[in-house]
């Protein structure tokens, strides 16, 4: 499916850094659970409105967040984003997909743009996280104006990005020794646990 974003010929419309205070692993749990969207992400939910039932995650293989009625496009205000990536066929011309590739790499698919994170450690507290909006070339070569575009997800990062430096106060702490304490509906951060400590076993 992915296929379609045919993402090696997007050009690259706006690039931002963040440095976060948060080991790079509580970005990736971040990430991969949406509950938190609800209270932390008010302009997201305007668009995904399923976002703000509190229950959203990766583990639904496939699943695309369905834009509200109202919205015209996947942008700040609702507006109309810009030309649709032409391989994005019906049926998914109207959502928002993401998807985590262990261990560095979060890709987000609307329907006219990537949202394209890489996250660099720079240390067990502190990750820097590089992310790039990736439209059609001849959107990026018209000038055209991405900032309601590149709007929603950049609040969306410093909004994450906030509650990910939160819990790293925390962090340190004996009680998060192994990992804290998962709930059912995260049995998929519990995989990505598993993972991290294979990837640590000799
Ligand atoms: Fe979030």
């Amino acid at each position: 499916m992915i296929a379609g974003w045919d993402i090696g010929n997007l050009e690259v419309g706006r690039r931002i850094s963040y440095d976060v205070g948060a080991n790079w692993k509580l970005i990736i749990e971040n990430f991969m659970e949406c509950y938190h969207c609800a209270t932390i992400h008010p302009e997201l939910t305007e668009v995904l409105p399923e976002f703000a039932d509190g229950f959203a995650a990766q583990y639904f293989v496939g699943h695309g967040a369905e834009f509200a009625e109202e919205a015209q496009g996947f942008t700040v205000d609702g507006s109309a984003g810009v030309t649709v990536i032409p391989g994005v066929v019906a049926g998914h011309d109207r959502k928002y997909y993401a998807i985590t590739v262990n261990p560095q790499v979060f890709i987000n698919l609307v329907p006219d743009h990537v949202i394209f994170h890489r996250m660099y450690p720079v240390g067990p507290d502190r990750t820097v996280v590089e992310c790039d909006w990736l439209y059609l070339p001849e959107v990026v070569r018209s000038g055209q104006d991405l900032d309601r575009s590149v709007e929603l997800f950049h609040r969306v990062n410093q909004q994450d990005f906030d509650a990910c430096e939160r819990c790293q106060l925390a962090a340190s702490s004996k009680a998060y020794a192994q990992g804290g304490v998962l709930v059912p509906s995260e049995h998929h951060i519990g995989a990505f646990h598993r993972w991290v400590t294979e990837q640590l076993t000799p």
